[in-house]
């Protein structure tokens, strides 16, 4: 499994006219893999071109604000509607959905290593492991975070998610991922957004994939507002890039896979249900390569709160308290003075957890590693370790590049609980809260 991410030229996701993507979150996209498939004036013509059928999906109700509505007209050759044969249950036994009776509150800080890779051909699916969840999938709120390692394609099986937006968050290994608005492919390093109810199928181009799967029950993941920072910064909008349509007019066996009330129902279909012809709107799937995120700190002395280096949130009820931050340590430069330039230890109110994409994260660089992940919960006290804090007590602080690898954090403002098959599973490293007990008493009072 290749742990390092494929070099990509830097800020390629400016360039959409090379890339053939479409530039911008959250934008009104439209594009067509047909000439003239794309109604012209208007949404639901009587006669759509090629025999197409028109169908819209909602991400939001109807009535959102404006700024908040988000919706998309698909041009497809089958409408979702049709179906061949009964649904049946199936299992994904370690996938859960918030709430459950499965899990609990640590009482201290957790971390694991990776997922070790399947013997047995595993799929996206398959290879999925809830590791934290908190909220509740009805009420809209909370999010769950999986662990995936798979070695086999999806092929002729997809997946529909009713339940939750997802991001994906490849650490090692790409993947392609094939969605009804067209093709994604990713890298470590890269993410994509999934919005709710887009079928998807994962594939996996070079060979074993492991990575994350955020499903945020929440409000749909935006860029956050910028403040005194003015009116560029932190993730540019530019640098989502939207696929064009590309769609699949196959017939043949195919099984789509629903995920819906924590659930999944599967069905055979007779056609590709990735047969959208032409698009427009702003419910799509997007990816974001983390390496351009512009990122913002401290030039004077201390170290920021890490909310600096939010990518994408999910508002609450309750502004400025986010039912999730996408928050990124990408590479940067540290120039403060006087200061201890890691995150200094802390006790927080809200909830993270933290994944590794690839490389190291600079306030933890033994046994954090791509593909595993640690979780700090409410008020449990945490900051780098041991020797982590002798280095950075004592360097000189000369400009320093941090550049060793991108991680990420999901704060939330719900604490999560820890799945029974991540407490009590061999990922499960048992010494970590015992890794800051090396800290010095150093008063000289
Ligand atoms: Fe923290």
């Amino acid at each position: 499994m290749n742990e390092h991410p494929s070099a990509r030229p830097p800020a390629s996701g400016t360039d959409s006219a090379a890339t053939g993507m479409m530039s911008g979150f959250g934008n009104e996209h439209a594009t067509e893999a047909l000439p003239g498939a794309l109604p012209v004036g208007r949404n639901s013509p009587q006669r759509p071109a090629y025999g197409l059928y028109a169908e819209q999906i909602s991400g939001t109700a109807f009535t959102a604000p404006r700024a908040q509505n988000r919706r998309t007209w698909f041009y497809r050759i089958v409408p979702s509607v049709v179906s061949q044969g009964e649904w049946r249950r199936i299992d994904l036994p370690l996938w859960l959905t918030a709430p459950s009776d499965d899990g609990s509150f640590p009482h201290t800080q957790c971390r694991w290593s990776p997922q070790p890779e399947p013997h047995a051909p595993v799929d996206f699916l398959d290879g999925m492991a809830s590791y934290v969840w908190n909220g509740d999938m009805g009420a809209g709120s909370g999010l769950a975070v999986h662990l995936y390692c798979a070695n086999a394609p999806m092929d002729r099986r997809y997946f529909k998610n009713a339940d939750a937006e997802m991001v994906l968050l490849p650490a090692a290994g790409s993947v392609r991922l094939r969605t009804e608005c067209g093709i994604l492919d990713l890298t470590p390093g890269d993410l994509a957004v999934i919005p709710r109810g887009i079928k998807i199928a994962v594939d996996l181009p070079d060979g074993p994939s492991r990575g994350y799967l955020c499903e945020n029950y929440g409000a749909p993941f935006e860029l956050p507002d910028l403040g005194p920072i003015g009116a560029n910064g932190l993730a540019n909008p530019r640098d989502f890039l939207y696929p064009q349509a590309a769609y699949e007019d196959i017939a043949g066996e195919f099984e789509l896979v629903l995920k819906t009330g924590g659930a999944f129902h599967a069905c055979m279909l007779g056609h590709s249900p990735l047969d959208v012809v032409a698009w427009h709107g702003n419910h799509a799937p997007c990816r974001y390569d983390l390496r351009t995120f512009n990122v913002f700190g401290s030039i004077s002395f201390d170290h920021p709160d890490p909310s600096i280096f939010t990518v994408l949130t999910s508002r609450s009820d309750t502004p400025g308290v986010a039912n999730a931050d996408l928050v990124a340590f990408a590479p940067r430069w540290l120039v403060g003075q006087d200061t201890f330039r890691p995150p200094w230890y802390h006790v927080n109110t809200m909830s993270e957890f933290m994944g590794l994409l690839y490389g190291a994260y600079d306030a933890r660089p033994k046994g954090f590693l791509p593909g595993g992940a640690s979780l700090h919960n409410c008020m449990i006290p945490h900051g780098p370790a041991p020797e982590i804090f002798e280095a950075a007590s004592t360097h000189d602080l000369s400009p320093q590049r941090v550049d060793d690898g991108i991680s990420f954090m999901l704060e939330s403002r719900h604490p999560y609980r820890v799945t029974d098959h991540a407490m009590t599973g061999a990922g499960l490293q048992r010494d970590y809260p015992g890794t800051w007990q090396g800290l010095k008493r150093q008063f000289t009072g």
